[in-house]
C-alpha cells in the first residue's frame, strides 16, 4: 500500500510518501521566520502553509518516484493544531483525494506522534508503552494494539516541550526553547540549581508550571531577570542544565511507575522534546533497567513530520477502519481510539 501523507498542523509544512513500512520521501519545509516573532503567528503560518504546499507534494512524489495514480491513499492532520493552518493541508488533501478518487484518512495529530516508533526498522511491540511530549502535550499512554490507547495521565499544566519555550524564553535565549536549553546545558551544571519535580495527586500526571515559576523565581533574585542585563553565560548554562534534569526526572518518574505496574512489551518516547539527549538517554537507560525494547524515532520522525502522518493513516486503513469523504466533512479533533481500561 502506498500512502501520501499530509502535515500542516503548525509551522512545518511537510508530505510522505509511504510504501509498506519504506518512507520513500519525508519533506518537511520549516518556517523559520516566526523566529522573529519569539513564536508562531497563526495567519504567518496559514499563508506559508499555502505557498509550499502544491511544490512540496510535487517535489515529494518526484523524489518518490511515484506518480499520483500510483497513491492507494491520503491521509492528512485533521488536529489537534492551528485550525487556519490545518486546514490548509487538511482541505487540499481532502480535494487531491475527491479529485483522484483515492481513500482519504482524516488523522490525528497526536496519533501520528504515538506510533511514530513504528517509522523505525525495528517495530515496537504491544502493550507499548508511550512517553510523547510535544509542544502541546504530554502524555503517557499504553497502546494495547492501533486502536485501543490507554491514557495514563497527562499534564495537569503546561506541555513539556512548552515549558522548555517559556524557560528559554524566561532566560533570554528566545525561541525556539527545546534546542537553544539543550545546547546551553551541554555545557553547564545539572547539580548546580535543585528545581523542584512536582508531588501530584494523579499517580500518572505531570505538572511543569512550579517549575517554570521556580526558576523564574530563580532568576528574578539571582539576576533581576527579564528586567535587567542578560545573564552571564555560565550562570545560563547552568540554569540550563539544571531545569532540563528536572524535566527529565519528573518525565522518567512516571514512566517508571508504569513499568513497574504494568505488563509492558517495550517503551517509545516520541514526539518533538523526543528530540532531547539528555531525555533519549534516560529512557534509553531506563529500558535498560527494566529489560525492555526501547524504540525512538530518528530525530527527523520527532517533530512535526508526514511520514507519522501517513504511518497512522496506513495503520487504519490495516485495522479495517473506513473513512468517507462524504460524512467526514470536518472531523472530530479527538481521538476517537482513546479507550477506558485497565489491562
Ligand atoms: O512535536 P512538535 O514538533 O510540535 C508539536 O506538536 O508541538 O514539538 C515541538 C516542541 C517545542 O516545544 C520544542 O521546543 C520542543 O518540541 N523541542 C525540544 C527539542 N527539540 C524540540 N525540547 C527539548 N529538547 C530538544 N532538543
Ligand atoms: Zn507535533
Amino acid at each position: 500500500m502506498t500512502v501520501l501523507g499530509i502535515e500542516s498542523s503548525c509551522d512545518e509544512t511537510s508530505v510522505a510518501v509511504l510504501k509498506d513500512d519504506l518512507v520513500l520521501a519525508n519533506l518537511i519545509s520549516s518556517q523559520d521566520f516566526h523566529i522573529n516573532f519569539g513564536g508562531v503567528v497563526p495567519e504567518l503560518s496559514s499563508r506559508a502553509h499555502i505557498q509550499i504546499i502544491t511544490t512540496l507534494v510535487k517535489n515529494a512524489l518526484a523524489k518518490a518516484n511515484c506518480t499520483l495514480d500510483e497513491i492507494d491513499a491520503i491521509g492528512a492532520t485533521a488536529g489537534p493544531g492551528l485550525i487556519g493552518a490545518l486546514l490548509v493541508g487538511y482541505t487540499f488533501a481532502r480535494g487531491l483525494a475527491f479529485a483522484k478518487k483515492k481513500k482519504f484518512v482524516p488523522v490525528n495529530h497526536i496519533e501520528g506522534h504515538i506510533f511514530s516508533g513504528f517509522l523505525s526498522e525495528d517495530k515496537p511491540t504491544f502493550p507499548l508503552l508511550v512517553l510523547a511530549v510535544s509542544g502541546g502535550h504530554t502524555l503517557l499512554l499504553i497502546a494495547k494494539s492501533f486502536t485501543e490507547i490507554i491514557k495514563l495521565g497527562s499534564t495537569i499544566d503546561d506541555a513539556a516541550g512548552e515549558a522548555f519555550d517559556k524557560v528559554a524564553k524566561m532566560v533570554g535565549l528566545g525561541y525556539p526553547g527545546g534546542p537553544k536549553i539543550q545546547a546551553a546545558a551541554e555545557k553547564g551544571d545539572k547539580m548546580k540549581i535543585p528545581f523542584p519535580i512536582a508531588d501530584l495527586k494523579g499517580k500518572y500526571d505531570f505538572s511543569f508550571s512550579g517549575l517554570k515559576t521556580s526558576v523564574l523565581r530563580y532568576v528574578q533574585s539571582a539576576f533581576g531577570r527579564p528586567q535587567n542585563s542578560p545573564i552571564p553565560e555560565a550562570d545560563l548554562n547552568d540554569i540550563a542544565a539544571s531545569f532540563q534534569y528536572a524535566v527529565v526526572k519528573a518525565l522518567l518518574k512516571k514512566c517508571e511507575l508504569a513499568l513497574k505496574e504494568f505488563e509492558i512489551s517495550s517503551m517509545s518516547l516520541v514526539g518533538g522534546v523526543a528530540a532531547n539527549q539528555e531525555l533519549r538517554k534516560a529512557f534509553l537507560q531506563l529500558g535498560e533497567k527494566y529489560k525492555k525494547k526501547v524504540v525512538i524515532p530518528k530525530l527527523e520522525y520527532c517533530g512535526d513530520n508526514a511520514a507519522m502522518i501517513a504511518f497512522r493513516a496506513q495503520s487504519l486503513i490495516n485495522a479495517g477502519e473506513s473513512f468517507s469523504l462524504e460524512t467526514d466533512a470536518f472531523p472530530n479533533f479527538s481521538s476517537k481510539y482513546f479507550i477506558n481500561s485497565t489491562l
